[in-house]
């Protein structure tokens, strides 16, 4: 049986593809640039989801699909693509990554998009599984640099708790069902094991380093003003000003079985990722 991977240079796919690889599974990585493949080692196709003859080779002799991007005005458009071609290419199950609050009606953008191609995929007549993950313990590591610096950083997600997962978590997950021989259809929230506030995140990894670190609650105004200088695009910043507030009032603190459920083991706590990660924040 074997597997496609797409994303598998991001950090859900690379670790899909260790995981593979660990249990000998067969498994195919879509890249987009050849040096990537090659540093993956192993099967690899060259590809883009807006290449339809790319999709084709790619999903040739393949019966199970991994089918991960990058949060974009394209997703909608570019997972159809990949879920027709699997549909003609004889794919008998599609492990989509979705997010937490996917919904072809809600507000915030992303999630939008995610519904809308969970939406297709349940549609589309192939097995299916749409994981669900909230807020990654990895987004993170992006405040590594200004806790180094300064000992600080800053976000506006008020008190608002967030049950964190750990990206390796949702691989495992997509591993389990891409490897099951009857995979579980439907769509599965994924969080970790505990909702954390961020002044609480800041209060462990200062506990872990031995040295003061103290999360700065910004306006949300002022993060977006940040997150356009850093180039994200326009269209998305309107929807992460309702994402920040709704994470302010606690909508990504429900906690989720969608892990042990998949895995039939415990997502990793926030304290085991921090000591994995201690010295990037050092
Ligand atoms: N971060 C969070 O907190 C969070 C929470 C919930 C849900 N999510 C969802 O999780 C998913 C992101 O997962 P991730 O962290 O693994 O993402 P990632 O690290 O950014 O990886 C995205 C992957 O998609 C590939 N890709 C992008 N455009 C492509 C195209 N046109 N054709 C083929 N491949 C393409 C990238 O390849 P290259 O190496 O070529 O760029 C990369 O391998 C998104 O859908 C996001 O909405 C994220």
């Amino acid at each position: 049986m074997k597997i496609l991977v797409t994303g598998a240079t991001g950090s859900i796919g690379s670790q899909v593809i260790q995981q593979l690889r660990a249990r000998d599974a067969s498994f195919r990585a879509f890249v987009r640039d050849r040096s990537k493949g090659e540093s993956l080692g192993g099967d690899f196709v060259v590809g883009d989801f807006d290449s339809p003859e790319s999709l084709r080779a790619a999903l040739q002799g393949v019966d199970r699909v991994l089918l991960n991007g990058t949060p974009s005005e394209g997703l909608v458009r570019q997972h159809r693509a990949v879920i027709d071609a699997a549909k003609q290419a004889g794919v008998s199950h599609v492990v989509r990554i979705s997010t937490r609050g996917a919904s072809a009606t809600t507000d915030f953008l992303v999630g939008r998009w995610h519904g809308e191609a969970d939406a297709y995929l349940e549609a589309s007549g192939l097995g299916w599984t749409a994981l669900r993950p909230t807020y990654f313990m990895q987004n993170l590591l992006r405040n590594a640099e200004s806790i180094r610096n300064g000992g600080r950083f800053f976000g506006a997600f008020g008190t608002g708790r967030i049950a964190f997962i750990d990206s390796g978590d949702i691989a495992r997950s997509a591993v389990a069902q891409l490897t099951h021989a009857s995979p579980r259809s439907g769509a599965h929230s994924l969080t970790g094991p505990e909702a954390l506030t961020f002044d609480e995140f800041a209060a462990k990894l200062s506990a872990r380093l031995g040295k003061p670190v103290a999360y700065v609650d910004r306006p949300v105004s002022e993060v977006i003003e940040n997150m356009r200088a850093q180039g994200f695009p326009e269209a998305m910043l309107g929807s992460f000003k309702g994402m920040f507030e709704a994470f302010a009032k606690g909508a990504a603190s429900q906690l989720a079985t969608g892990v042990k459920d998949l895995t039939g083991t415990e997502p990793r706590t926030l304290d085991a990722f921090l000591a994995d990660h201690a010295e990037s924040f050092r």
